[in-house]
């Protein structure tokens, strides 16, 4: 075969498979977009595992009308400029890959709106198409659904396990940045059940009760101010 350059689906499929792997990648992503927009509430229901359905909805900055459509483009992003802002990041996320790889692979509605805005806007995206942009009211902050992962990539779908191990992925996600960030309050909702909340009372604990249950939480030891040198054996 010849040496040729991609077109640009083919690209935009093969970067995608870097950061949507499973269920549990969309989740990670649109939790760390969540946290990084500031919200204090993340809401995340997820449908067969998360398979068909995951909606991740916050109550964070939220994104202005004429931002919206460009956040789902490849290497957009508010949180860097420019090559220096790679020596001091402070968010979660800075590619500017995460939406549109979701985008590229699923059918995705955002919702969203940024204070001080008229109104708010939905914008539709169907396997990296736009569908539709509209202007919706809503309260402060980001509503992103993600439908039919894989559906149109079967070689992808085939690669995912049944739905209850994809859906424990996601809760085991979802549980880490619970602990990592207690002050945020949380609520996964599988199936229409609720599986996991937390108060974001802002203390690990409590965060420790809804993931391990009381007794376990109770049973653990807090330590505080770790040395540096030993953090750096724990890691070695
Ligand atoms: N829930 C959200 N609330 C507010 N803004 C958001 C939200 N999700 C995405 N955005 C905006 O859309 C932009 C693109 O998001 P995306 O996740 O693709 O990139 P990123 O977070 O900048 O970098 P990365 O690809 O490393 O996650 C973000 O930089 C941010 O400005
Ligand atoms: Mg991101």
């Amino acid at each position: 075969m010849t040496i040729k350059v991609l077109d640009e689906k083919v690209i935009s499929q093969i970067a995608a498979g870097e950061v949507v792997e499973r269920p549990a990648s969309v989740v990670k992503e649109l939790l760390e977009n969540a946290l990084d927009a500031g919200s204090t509430q993340i809401s995340i229901e997820i449908k067969n595992g998360g398979i068909s359905l995951i909606r991740v909805s916050d109550d964070g900055t939220g994104i202005p009308e004429k931002e919206t459509d460009i956040a789902f483009e490849r290497h957009s992003t508010s949180k860097i400029d420019s090559l220096l802002d790679l020596q001091h990041i402070s968010s979660l996320g800075f590619r500017g890959e995460a939406l549109p790889s979701i985008a590229a692979v699923a059918q995705v509605q955002m919702s969203t709106y940024f204070s001080g805005e008229a109104t708010g806007t939905c914008v539709s995206l169907d396997n990296g198409q736009l569908i539709s942009h509209d202007f919706q009211s809503r309260s402060p902050g980001t509503t992103i659904t993600v439908s039919n992962l894989f559906r149109k990539i079967p070689a992808r779908l085939k690669f995912l396990k049944s739905e209850n191990t994809e859906g424990s992925r996601i809760s085991e996600i979802v549980s880490q940045y619970t602990l990592a960030f207690p002050e945020v309050r949380y609520n996964l909702i599988s199936d229409g059940k609720t599986i996991l909340r937390t108060p974001g009372s802002g203390k690990l604990l409590d965060s420790a009760i809804a993931v391990y249950g009381n007794e376990t939480a109770q049973n653990m030891l807090e330590i505080k101010n770790i040395p540096e040198s030993w953090i750096a054996q724990l890691i070695k």
